[in-house]
């Protein structure tokens, strides 16, 4: 029988969740709830596990989570809750759910479903955070922190361009910044393809170079089933 893979993605506004069979098509339609406030371990986890409980079938789990990851340790996410510093998510998703699980940031994720595999792909999300992930030949360097690097005047990235900027500054200066970014950004790094994701990339009114590309939000889950292809094994839970 092939293999059902539960993908989650941990958002600051949302949690989305969709099942996907072996070949990357969904089994499942997506589903999202809010994302619980405060954002503590306990209440997201249950979040999570409702979202399993409606879904029933699936084999293995994936989970993009909005911070750093180690090892299926999360190091802290800004746009959660301070608990989540140093919290075994998990060895906890696996004791809840009954199924291995792999984890890794969801920068990281949505960029494995959104690159080509050759050369330096970077990817950046605009969402309530700004996240970051580079490849390079398909090789994941895990953990990129672009969006709490500096941007401009003691500002980072994700003061700019994040949810709270888009809802402070509008759509049209924030679009001006993101240009500026996307130039600081391509001097920095100088890479092949730039692939912008996440819930905000729809209000994107720039004409991009040909080498930076849109891509959908829902490669958030479908990354999902590359975490358990990939050389990410490390980070499993079972
Ligand atoms: C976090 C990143 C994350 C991004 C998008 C940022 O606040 O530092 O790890 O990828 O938000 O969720």
């Amino acid at each position: 029988m092939e293999k059902l893979t539960l993908a989650i993605d941990v958002g600051g506004s949302g949690i989305k969740s969709m099942v996907l069979k072996a070949d990357g098509t969904p089994h499942t339609q997506n589903l999202r709830v809010e994302t619980p406030k405060p954002a503590k371990p306990e209440p997201v986890i249950a979040a999570i596990a409702d979202l399993a409980n409606i879904h029933k079938e699936f084999n293995q789990v994936s989970v993009g989570f909005p911070g750093v990851v180690r090892q299926g340790i999360t190091k802290g996410a800004i746009n959660l809750h301070p608990d989540w510093d140093n919290f075994d998510l998990g060895t906890v998703l696996y004791d809840r759910l009954g199924k291995p699980v792999r984890i890794a940031n969801d920068a990281d994720v949505q960029g494995l479903a959104a690159i080509a595999g050759r050369g330096t792909e970077l990817v950046i999300t605009l969402g309530t955070g700004f996240g970051s992930a580079l490849f390079i030949d398909g090789r994941l360097v895990p953990n990129l922190e672009l969006g709490q690097h500096q941007f401009r005047s003691g500002d980072t990235y994700e003061d700019r361009l994040g949810q709270r900027a888009f809802d402070k500054v509008g759509q049209k200066l924030w679009n001006r910044r993101l240009n500026k970014a996307i130039d600081a950004i391509a001097n920095l790094f100088n890479y092949d393809y730039l692939y912008i994701g996440g819930g905000n990339a729809k209000k994107i009114a720039l004409k991009l170079p040909e080498n930076v590309k849109i891509v959908p939000n829902i490669f958030g889950l479908i990354g999902g089933l590359a975490l358990w292809s990939s050389q990410l094994n490390h980070w499993e839970q079972s």
